[in-house]
Formats: C-alpha cells, structure tokens, sequence
C-alpha cells in the first residue's frame, strides 16, 4: 500500500508523527507531501526535528493568502504530484485549507481519500474549518473518526457506512512525549520572561480570526487576560502578532508576558508547569485535557465537547463581557477533583489508522 499524507500547518505535523511512526514499522510506502502553508520554522521544522518526522518527500511552498488563494495554490500544485505518484490512499489530516485542497486534488483525479480526524463538528459556519470539515468528510471515502460523538455527526450527516472510529492519534503523541517530559528527557521549555515556571502561572494562546482579526474584540480579550491575578504566559501564534502589530495593540500588558510558539516537547512541558490554560486552539484544549490541566476556552462552542464534561474546559466567548472577579476565578480556578475518562482512546490510534487503511476496499478502483 502506498499512502501520501498531506499536512501543512502546525497541528496537522503533530497528529503526522504518530502516523508516520506507525507507517514506518509496516512495509507500507508512505510519502510525505508538505503544503507550506505554515512556512515559519516554529511553526513547522521544530515539529519534524522535534518529534522525529522524516523530512517531507515534497514540499509545496505554497504559503500564506487569502483562503482562495491558498487553497487553489495548494490545488494546483499538488495535481501534478498525486498524477505522479498514483497512490493507493490519500491521508488529509484536520481541517487547514491544505485538508480540503488535499481532499479536492485527490477525488478529482479518483484517489481514494481518508481522512483523519473525521466528524468533528462546531455547527458554526462563521468558521473556516467548518466548511473545510464538512466538505472533507463529504468527499472522503474512508472517515477515521477520534471519538463516539464524531461517529455520530458522521451518522447524523448520512455518512455511517464511510466511517471507522479510530480514535485520537493527538493522544498517542500527548503521552508519549508527556512521558518523556516527566523522564526528564527533554530540557526546560523557553518560557516568555518573567514567567517563574516554579511559581503558579497561566499558559494562553489566541489565534483564531474571530478573536485576532477585529482590533475591538482583540483588545478587549488581551485586556482580560492582562487583568488576570497569576502571569500569563501568551506564546503568540504569527496571526496573533501581526494583527496586534497592525492595529497598534500592545500584547505584553498587565499580567501577560508574550513569546514564540513552543516546540512540542516544549509546549508539553509548559502545560504540565503551569496551573491552567486559556486558548482559543482545538488541539490545546484537548492537550490541557489529556495533561490534567483545566482549560479555559475564549470560544463559543468547542468541537472537542467530551473536555467540558466535569469542568475541565469551559467556553468563555466574551470574557471582556464579565465581571472582572468572576473571570478571575473563572480562569484561575482548581482541578477538579474528579479525574476525567478517556474519551480520546488509548494512545495507540495511529496503528488503528494503519489497520482501518488496510481493510477498506477503495471506491475508486
Ligand atoms: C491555520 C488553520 C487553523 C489551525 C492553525 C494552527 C486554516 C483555515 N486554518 O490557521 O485551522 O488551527 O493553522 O496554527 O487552514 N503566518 C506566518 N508564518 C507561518 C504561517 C502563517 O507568519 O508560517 C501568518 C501569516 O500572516 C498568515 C497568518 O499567519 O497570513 C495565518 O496563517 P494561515 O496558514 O492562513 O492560518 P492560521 O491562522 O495559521
């Protein structure tokens, strides 16, 4: 079996690492196909030294645009390279512009197409990855979804018979590298200045539009995260800086000390320092989730439902809407006492991934 995997921004090369392992221990080719779309090296070489990925059989270089022109730059330049390459599946990873310009490129030309991370649902169409979802899905002949609830949407949306449910692969990374962490085998993460890893802090991001892109909304969010009583420490995502900078907005202020992204390792390892996380990022909730950190999502709905159960994440859509205590406490609250399940599998979903890929008969044969 060959299998090209189409990945392109951050979140998709740590859900890749677990699979590329997996390939790599079968006689299966597996073929690396990069889009560019995330092209800053923190936000994407650090993932393939860090977490051990081969270096990408091709890289696209399409970088970033508006999402028409990112995604038809993503398009155009693969066709010629899945013609080439005539694989017997197509992997897309998510939900970024390079999921469904991958999905497009591929059930074009009749490759069978599996997705990964299948059946997660917002309901809010105000989002790109919305639409990139529902549309991969759509289009996909194999479905791997991480969880029970994604199972259902499938269902829900006519598409029961494509799907499989897999499990989480974020999970079999999440641990391992937790392990390794605790195993003392990565050295301190490069925490923002100021922030005391020794002492209780706070570790936030913020990078979707609906948060960074309107200058009102934007101020008003880093204000409340510069109110809060414990350091924040915000590792800023390139949106995130080039909006604030756009629009005069000063991220470090109050509470808030501000750095670069995190490697993997890194970003493990402050979440496991730290007290609590705020983010508006999918795969950091689950992240905190999986880490025993409670989550404070700047969101009005979130895909990964199974972390609100319990307390462990709770959605905040407007957190300048209130009361400054009622934040605070909101923000800084304490674990719950209650351990949570393991609604996103057992840490070996990668080589399930495999496995599925093997049983299913290609619909484009
Ligand atoms: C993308 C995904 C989002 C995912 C996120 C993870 C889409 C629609 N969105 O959002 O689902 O959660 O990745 O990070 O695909 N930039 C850089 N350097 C880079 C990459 C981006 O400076 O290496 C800046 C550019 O100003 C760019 C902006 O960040 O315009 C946004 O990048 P883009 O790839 O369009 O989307 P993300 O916000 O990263």
């Amino acid at each position: 079996m060959k299998v090209i995997s189409i990945v392109g921004a951050r979140p998709q090369l740590v859900k890749l690492a677990p699979v590329a392992a997996a390939f790599a221990g079968t006689e299966h080719q597996h073929v690396i196909v990069h889009t560019g779309q995330h092209y800053d090296a923190d936000l994407s070489d650090v993932f393939f030294s860090g977490l051990g990925i081969p270096d990408p059989d091709v890289h696209l270089g399409v970088g970033s645009g508006s999402h028409g022109v990112q995604t038809g730059a993503v398009l155009s330049a693969l066709d010629p390279v899945l013609e080439a390459e005539q694989p017997d599946w197509v992997l897309v990873y998510g939900d970024t512009n390079s999921t469904i310009a991958g999905a497009l490129s591929a059930v074009k030309q009749h490759l069978p197409v599996a997705h990964l991370e299948a059946g997660l649902r917002s309901f809010n169409r105000r989002m790109p990855e919305e639409h990139n979802r529902v549309l991969t899905d759509h289009c996909a002949d194999l479905l791997l979804a991480p969880t029970e609830e994604a199972m259902r949407h499938l269902a829900n949306e006519g598409l029961e018979g494509r799907a499989r449910l897999a499990g989480d692969v974020m999970v079999d990374i999440c641990l391992q590298i937790r392990d390794a962490v605790l195993a003392g085998k990565h050295p301190a993460p490069a925490l923002p200045e100021g922030i005391d890893p020794a002492q209780p802090f706070l570790l936030a991001t913020l990078h979707r539009p609906d948060n960074t892109d309107d200058p009102a909304r934007l101020s008003a969010i880093v204000r409340s995260l510069a109110q809060l009583p414990l350091p924040v420490a915000l590792l800023a995502h390139p949106r995130l800086v080039a909006r604030a900078e756009e629009h005069g907005i000063e991220l470090a202020q109050g509470s808030v000390h501000v750095s670069r992204p995190l490697p993997y390792a890194g970003l493990v390892s402050a979440v496991l320092a730290s007290s609590g996380v705020v983010t508006d990022s999918g795969g950091l909730q689950k992240e905190a989730f999986l880490l025993d950190r409670v989550c404070t999502t700047i969101r009005p709905e979130t895909e990964w439902v199974e972390t609100l159960e319990g307390g462990w994440n709770h959605l905040v859509p407007d957190p300048h809407e209130m009361a400054p205590a009622e934040w605070a406490a909101l923000a800084t609250r304490p674990a719950p006492e209650t351990p949570h399940g393991a609604p996103y599998g057992d840490g070996k979903a990668a080589r399930r991934v495999v496995e599925l890929m093997e049983q299913a008969t290609p619909r484009h044969t």
